[in-house]
């Protein structure tokens, strides 16, 4: 039996998953993020660990595929640039070669997510589809005619740094308006703060503190207090803007959301499926995009991440 790792690095957690050669996943596991230079030793950690869970010997795996935030040069297997990781041209690939003595393939990690859930979750069957992932940061894997469309030399599909309001919010990444400030986790969480200080008789007080407000705490809220449900429909107008943008220049079949926020399930895809409908060019009626959450939720990044690996 061929065994393969899949590791997914995020902003704060590193997750891991090991599949046999017919999809199986055998085991899984995760360990805090250490960004920069630490990043090599974490992952080849956990990937001791779980071999060792799985009981099995690391020689004994195909290789080990890696999604990893920011512009990943997938063919030299290096994180050319990370503002979420802090890292700059770091030959990640390489590093773990050395550390674990097998073959190693970095894929960006909304991209290796795109094709987790293109082979194994929501996107199986169609030929175009994109996922939008909102964590830390909000990435994209662009999947065309069942292939992933990575731009030149694996750069692209960044659709977190498409503006999406001129001068808007300042980005990770310099720039402002990007559809990440408005949209990632991150600037969900910081807006719930923002509403919550403005209104103090609103009852998300109730739970939280501002320090421990997070991206759920306006829809756990929304359907009783008007000031989470504002919260959560600025949210939602800024996702759909961003997803009827890309929309119209792909058109795909389905555009699938992962990441933490798309845990929220329908709270989330009913809203924004009819402000996508009215935002689709032309209408929704000829080429309509289905709007549907990720089905392998937080592990479609590890999946597909394995999937590099399978291809080979
Ligand atoms: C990065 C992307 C990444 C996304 C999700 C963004 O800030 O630019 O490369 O895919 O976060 O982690």
């Amino acid at each position: 039996m061929e065994l393969y790792l899949g590791i997914d690095v995020g902003g704060t957690t590193v997750k891991g998953l090991i599949l046999d050669d017919s999809g199986n996943a055998l085991c899984s596991g995760s360990s805090p993020t250490m960004c920069g230079c630490g990043l090599a030793d974490c992952i080849a950690e956990l990937a001791r660990r779980l071999a060792l869970n799985a009981g099995a010997e690391l020689s004994s795996f195909r290789g080990i595929g890696v999604g990893c935030p920011g512009i990943i040069d997938s063919e030299n297997g290096v994180v050319v640039y990370s503002a979420n990781l802090e890292l700059k041209n770091e030959p990640l690939a390489k590093k773990l070669e050395e550390k674990l003595g097998l073959k190693i393939k970095l894929c960006n990690d909304a991209n290796a997510a795109a094709l987790g859930e293109a082979k194994f979750g929501a996107g199986k069957g169609y030929k175009d589809s994109v996922l939008i992932t909102l964590g830390t940061g909000v990435g994209g894997g662009i999947v065309i005619d069942g292939k992933l469309f990575e731009g030149y030399k694996s750069a692209g599909a960044e659709i977190g740094h498409m503006v999406i309001e001129r001068d808007g919010n300042r980005c990770t990444c310099g720039r402002r308006g990007c559809f990440e400030a408005y949209c990632s986790a991150r600037a969900l969480t910081e807006r719930t703060r923002w509403a919550m200080e403005e209104d103090t008789s609103s009852e998300m007080w109730k739970t939280y503190t501002h320090d421990t407000a997070d991206g759920r705490t306006a829809f756990e809220y929304m359907a009783t207090d008007r000031t989470a449900k504002q919260v959560a429909d600025w949210y939602i107008k800024h996702l759909a803007c961003g997803a009827a943008n890309i929309a119209n220049i792909f058109r795909p079949q389905v555009i699938m959301f992962g990441g933490g926020v798309a845990a929220q399930g329908k709270k989330l895809t009913e809203p924004l499926q009819k402000l996508l409908n009215k935002e689709l060019f032309g209408g929704s009626e000829y080429a309509p995009v289905k709007v549907e959450c990720a089905t392998l939720g937080n592990k479609a990044g590890v999946y597909g991440a394995a999937a590099l690996v399978m291809n080979k």
